[in-house]
């Protein structure tokens, strides 16, 4: 697809009508004068963005809630020149009084840009887990995207759009396949041999995975990509070839079983996590190394090191780094996985910070909403260096009083030897007209 070249706008007409010859020079002068400097500023403000890069984002969605906070989501990362495409898993039972496309409506928003489908019913832990970012692959490689990015309504990005596509502009030609801070390998996947024996990750996958291919090792990263086109179109293209390695893969997570010491025969475990990053290892494509040294594009223009572009808390450790804080989900919530992954909040906005994350999750208004009024920002700089409080944090509980009634007003509550009921005062018309001009001014609440 043709980038689209923007023509740049409000240049000056050359004066028409009757003016006198002096006056006409000097007006072609400044005239001229005006083409040149508008012109080096066009080159300098409009061509940059538009070299820079176009994304093609992902965002799967399984229920009403996911896609509530996809239509937030898409809100945050919104550019025009971007890509968007929304996988509805196939299990979604649709609200039967309207059309699906009716039921979309509030995350399309009408933008061209967006596509939704629901072609995969996703099984937690089985080969699925990759339809919908193969989906998104392929569609992908139909626009003019140059990164591929895999998002969920629990995401949040770290970065305005623009500040993204900047830095993403510094970070091009590298493929993310981990998240931090808990992958010990840092932006490199994690080799099965890099763990130590008897590890879990070690144990769910015999070494090689394919008898065919005795020195293929497996590497393990997570979910969440920020990856090239180069890439995207190597593991579409594999996958068509019989015998590539992608294919042989996918074959062994479909129609193979391990055994797993302790478990017995089973099909392989994990493939989300492990079949784009051993895919990447083996492609000859450029692999981040553990901690990257990068420009700070958004900011100073120091160099700066960048330790994760996922910013996701995981216990990879669990029971051993149990007493580490985080914050509580509430039982509606809760996954109940022992390892996470947890939710993000306020307090750990120092080490996004630290770790120069373009993404987070999981952000919950329904736990610490406090993250998406700091985020996204157009700088590092401007996220506040807030860590977690040396003692535990005690959160207030909301204490509800026994009310009782006297008369005909309800909702009291008896204090000592008096009741106090819900206020009925016969306020001057003044203290609502003038609280009602002040919202005029400022919808914040206090
Ligand atoms: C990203 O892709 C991986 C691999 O297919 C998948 O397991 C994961 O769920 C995806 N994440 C999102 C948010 O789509
Ligand atoms: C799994 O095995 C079935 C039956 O032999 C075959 O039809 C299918 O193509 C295999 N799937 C993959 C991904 O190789």
């Amino acid at each position: 697809m043709a980038r689209r070249r923007q023509a740049p706008e409000g240049l000056p007409r050359l004066p028409t009508g009757k003016a006198g010859g002096i006056a006409l020079m000097a007006s072609l002068a400044v005239t001229i004068a005006l083409l040149v400097l508008g012109g080096a500023a066009y080159v300098v403000m409009r061509l940059a963005p538009e070299d820079q890069p176009r994304v093609a984002f992902l965002v799967v969605a399984h229920d009403a809630p996911t896609l509530h906070s996809a239509s937030l989501l898409l809100g945050a990362i919104y550019d025009p020149e971007h890509h968007y495409f929304v996988h509805v898993d196939k299990k979604y039972k649709w609200p039967t009084d309207r059309t699906p496309d009716e039921t979309m409506a509030p995350v399309m928003k009408g933008r061209t840009n967006v596509k939704w489908a629901q072609v995969a019913d996703v099984a937690w832990g089985r080969w699925s887990m990759n339809e919908p970012t193969l989906w998104g692959m392929a569609q992908m490689l139909g626009t003019d995207a140059d990164v591929f990015i895999n998002l969920s309504g629990d995401a949040w990005p770290v970065l305005t759009p623009s500040a993204l596509r900047t830095t993403l502009q510094e970070l091009k030609g590298l493929n993310f396949v981990t998240s931090g801070p808990s992958c010990d390998t840092g932006l490199r996947p994690t080799g099965r041999n890099e763990f130590g024996d008897g590890w879990h990750k070690k144990q769910a996958y015999p070494h090689p995975m394919l008898n065919s291919e005795p020195t293929l090792e497996a590497f393990y990263g997570s979910q969440w990509m920020v990856v090239t086109r180069e890439f995207c179109d190597h593991v579409i293209s594999e996958l068509e070839r019989p015998g590539s390695i992608a294919h042989k893969l996918r074959e062994w997570f479909v129609n193979g079983t391990v055994v797993v010491e302790g478990v017995g025969r089973v099909k392989p475990h994990i493939p989300d996590e492990t079949f784009f990053p051993t895919v990447l290892m083996r492609s000859g494509l450029r692999v981040p190394k553990p901690v990257e040294v990068v420009a700070d594009v958004t900011g100073s223009g120091k160099k700066v090191p960048l330790r994760s572009v996922w910013y996701v808390r995981m216990d990879e450790h669990y029971p051993w780094s149990s007493h580490k804080q985080r914050y509580e989900a509430p039982s509606h919530l809760s996954t109940g996985r022992p390892w996470g992954p947890y939710y993000v909040g306020s307090y750990d906005l120092g080490d996004i910070k630290a770790h120069r994350a373009l993404f987070v999750r999981k952000a919950s208004r329904h736990v610490d909403g406090n993250i998406f009024r700091v985020l996204p920002v157009d700088d590092y700089a401007k996220i506040p260096d807030l860590r977690w409080p040396a003692t535990a944090v005690t959160l207030s509980t909301t204490k509800t009083y026994e009310t009782v009634t006297r008369g005909s007003e309800t909702g009291c509550v008896r204090v000592a030897e008096s009741i106090h009921c819900p206020p009925v005062h016969n306020l001057g018309g003044d203290v609502a007209a003038s609280a009602k001009r002040a919202r005029r001014y400022s919808s914040g609440e206090l």
